[in-house]
């Protein structure tokens, strides 16, 4: 059904201005100063006076369908993308992590196989490169071809699935003649095996010491080594879920000095910080994720560099296991912080609480959080059509009620965790209509679409 949108304050990563606009199909194919509904029977009309009208979120950084740590994720395609449009996001990225010993296409295959006819949002992949061979040189070559043009290496899961020097420089070259962006978990692995070695032989077992086992120094080094690479081989780079101002450094001087490089922070190291991960009695386990939550000194620096834009984009990293059965692999007799699941659940959350922590507080401007949330990751990784609210973009929209008021809890939540990590915190704003291509999928905190009706992104 077509739609009509009128009295949009409409908020893009550069414009403000009031309109009304329409979409037929797919697209959004007029934007007037004002359209009178009797010139467009049949639509449905949303009056959108006193509410914010962005361009539907992207979210760049998700994990849904995750084999890892012994475990798997918890939520599916059904869940995620409900949650993530509940939570105004209308496009999510998955990064596909393939075991070593997988072959790249039956892993993309398999990936692709959860989400396409179930996902309510639009999706697509950065295609993990845990091994590098001839033989899975041919298939990234290959899904590439089919659209996939992002990597994702991770330089930290030692014996997992971490890439060694060899791999990365050839991965990064094979990026570079195929103009594809990688992305990397940047943390120096050998370093985190000998720190975590040392503090469990110490009796140092508890959540709070997942922190001390990667610093800030060892994520830097990790950033400055894929800058390094980056440089050497010329590919393009980003750089993941950066928790603190020494990694984001590194990165700005790497891009000084030429290096094609974007950096990416993710909602939890934003407004969380190591002091939940230090919560007694196990709860802090709720908060282990990698690179971890830092000092309280490290969320300010975070906003700084997401204000002065050396942080480009907002994702979730949305890895989401649960507290009592999943959480609990590392709990005492056997306490063991190696043990637990890193991730924390946070894909239907980001936009109301960037909102809330970054707009309302000034932190950001409003051109910020839509840039940051949304544009960025439209640009950088080629997702035609998304993260704009122009004439023939996606009718991907997010009419935004700044007025409501809520709190967040697992227990009405979408996502398929026991838990949130956020449980009772306030929210001020919320998406009243979401849409996908035209399509209302969400309003009011419900979700009202249908399953099914993602697609994969066409990415240039
Ligand atoms: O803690 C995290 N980040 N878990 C998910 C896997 C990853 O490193 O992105
Ligand atoms: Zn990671
Ligand atoms: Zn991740």
């Amino acid at each position: 059904m077509a739609l009509l949108i009128q009295n949009a304050r409409v908020i893009t990563s550069t414009d403000d201005y009031t309109a009304d606009v329409y979409c037929a199909g797919e697209q959004i194919t007029r934007i007037e100063k004002s359209i009178d509904p009797k010139s467009v029977p049949g639509a449905e009309v949303i009056d959108a006076k006193g509410k914010y009208l962005f361009p539907g979120f992207i979210d760049p950084h998700v994990h849904i369908y995750l084999p890892f740590m012994g475990t798997y994720a918890k939520d599916t395609w059904e869940t995620a993308s409900r949650a993530a449009l509940v939570g105004g996001t209308t496009t999510l990225i998955e990064m596909i992590c393939p075991g070593k010993a997988d072959e790249p296409m039956a892993a993309f295959e398999t990936w692709l196989s959860k989400a396409n006819g179930t996902a309510a949002c639009d999706y697509t992949f950065h295609m993990g490169v845990t091994r590098f061979d001839p033989s899975a040189e041919q298939q990234f070559r290959e899904i590439v071809k089919k659209g996939i043009t992002s990597f994702k290496v991770f330089l930290a899961y030692k014996g997992a699935l971490g890439v060694d020097d060899r791999e990365l420089f050839h991965t990064l070259r094979l990026a570079k003649e195929l103009g594809v962006v990688v992305t990397a978990h940047c943390e120096n692995e050998t370093i985190v095996a000998e720190l975590q070695a040392r503090l469990l032989a110490e009796g140092k077992t508890g959540p709070e010491w997942h922190e001390p086992s990667r610093p800030p120094r060892v994520e830097a080094e990790g950033v400055h080594h894929l800058m390094t690479f980056a440089e050497l081989t010329g590919a393009e780079v980003y750089v993941v879920h950066t928790s603190c101002d020494e990694a984001v450094r590194e990165a700005q001087c790497a891009i000084a000095r030429g290096v094609r490089a974007h950096v990416e922070v993710v909602l939890p190291h934003l407004i969380l910080d190591k002091t939940f991960a230090e919560k007694p009695g196990f709860e802090g386990a709720k908060y282990v994720m990698s690179p971890p939550l830092r000092d309280k000194r490290q969320p300010p620096a975070m906003w700084n560099h997401l204000r002065s834009r050396a942080v480009a984009t907002v994702g979730t990293d949305h890895a989401p296991f649960d507290f009592e059965s999943q959480k609990t692999m590392g709990k005492p007799p056997k306490s063991d912080f190696t043990k637990i699941p890193n991730g924390i659940p946070s894909v239907e959350d980001r936009v109301n609480l960037l909102y809330t922590h970054g707009v309302t507080t000034g932190r950001i401007d409003l051109h910020t959080f839509v840039d940051a949330a949304s544009t960025q990751a439209a640009r950088i990784f080629g997702l035609r059509g998304k993260g704009a609210i122009a004439v023939g973009a996606d009718a991907d929209l997010v009419v935004y009620d700044p007025q409501y008021r809520g709190t967040i809890s697992a227990k009405t939540h979408h996502m398929a965790t026991d838990y949130s990590a956020f449980e009772g915190w306030e929210i001020k704003g919320r998406p009243s209509v979401v849409t996908v291509r035209g399509q209302v999928m969400a309003r009011d905190g419900r979700f009202v679409g249908r399953m099914g009706t993602g697609k994969l992104v066409k990415r240039g």
